[in-house]
């Protein structure tokens, strides 16, 4: 007799800007990550042909789903970018209205949404209305903190067909200062029927778990620390599930980092898939016993086998280092 499978906490990777690409995707993907989201899709240059924002929301190689997050505020531009990630093969579509970035409120898109609930509701209708996939919207609690309309906004986007909210529990003028208030993302918990995802400040299955506690959500979300640590998503989703983990050891994490820089070299070409490898590169060893200024050396290379070699001798004297201990 089949048992089924019990109801999976879901873990999804936040989109970000700049680090969220494909390769990075593709990793978090492959080490459990129930779902991954791409970094914002600029949606008007997407609709215009822009090579850049078709590559953020093009369809992952790795053949694994994944959502393509729209930012804009026009509601023709939005349903037809999200008409083509459909056609890309995207299997979801996330609406932002979380940004704080100042480039994208004052087109009066990202969070700026959160001032002006009708024209929110005007994007999350068009969009809704023009696929067959299902809709999230990513939020935070509000503009500011007199203003925490999330409750609201998820009730709204409920009613007209989204399927999933995510929240980062801090106002758009906190940006990322103080800590994120799990215990308001509850409020909004209450206040709908649909999967709920927590986000902000989840660093491991600890604090995931208190997220949980506090919110009474469906599933994490997770963004900065799975940065230079795409197994962070697995770990989780594992311990949230029932699931034993086994972390990597030195020798993966080496095959992994040098994987990451394969990746991007494929995706963007030797020049900038090194430039964008980098900021990776710098998250992945400086979680490694290494010192800052032998990171930077390496961060300043453009030669991929000595970066390959560098990546290897750094790693190589952590092993040494650790067996000594
Ligand atoms: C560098 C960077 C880029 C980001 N880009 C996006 C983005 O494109 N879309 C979005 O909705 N949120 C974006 N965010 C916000 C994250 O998705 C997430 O909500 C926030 O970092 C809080 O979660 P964390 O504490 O797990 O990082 C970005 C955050 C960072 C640090």
């Amino acid at each position: 007799m089949n048992i089924p499978a019990p109801n999976p906490i879901p873990v999804y990777l936040a989109p970000m800007s700049g680090l969220t690409d494909l390769p990075f995707r593709r990793l978090a993907r492959r080490f459990g990550a129930t779902m991954v989201v791409s970094e914002m899709v600029a949606s008007e240059r997407f609709v215009a042909g822009n090579e850049e924002e078709a590559l953020k929301g093009s369809e992952d190689t790795g053949g694994a789903p994944y959502v393509v997050q729209l930012a804009g505020c026009q509601a023709d531009w939005m349903a037809e970018a999200a008409v083509r990630a459909e056609a890309h093969g995207a299997a979801g579509i996330d609406i932002n209205m979380g940004c704080p970035a100042k480039r994208v409120v004052g087109g009066y898109g990202g969070s700026a949404l959160m001032k002006d609930l009708d024209q929110a509701v005007t994007l999350i209708e068009a969009v809704v209305s023009s696929v067959n996939i299902p809709v999230s919207v990513k939020m935070r609690l509000g503009w500011d903190i007199q203003s925490r309309n999330a409750p609201e906004l998820a009730r709204r986007a409920q009613d007209l067909g989204v399927h999933l909210v995510a929240v980062h529990g801090r106002t758009r003028n906190q940006f990322y200062e103080g800590k994120a208030d799990w215990h308001f993302v509850h409020r909004l918990v209450e206040n709908v029927e649909i999967p709920v995802l927590v986000n902000g400040d989840i660093v491991d299955l600890a604090s995931a778990r208190q997220a949980l506690a506090c919110s009474g959500a469906t599933g994490v979300m997770i963004g900065r620390a799975a940065i230079g640590n795409p197994w962070l998503l697995g770990e989780v989703a594992a311990g949230l599930n029932g699931r034993t983990f086994v972390a990597p050891t030195l020798s993966e994490i080496e095959d992994v980092i040098v994987e990451h820089l394969g990746l991007s070299i494929e995706i963007y070409g030797e020049r900038k898939g090194v430039l964008k490898f980098r900021k990776h590169m710098a998250a992945y060893l400086s979680k490694l016993p290494i010192a800052q200024n032998r990171i930077s050396d390496l961060c300043r290379l453009d030669d991929v086998p000595t970066i390959t070699a560098g990546i290897a001798a750094n790693v190589n004297d952590c092993k040494s280092a650790m067996a000594l201990q």
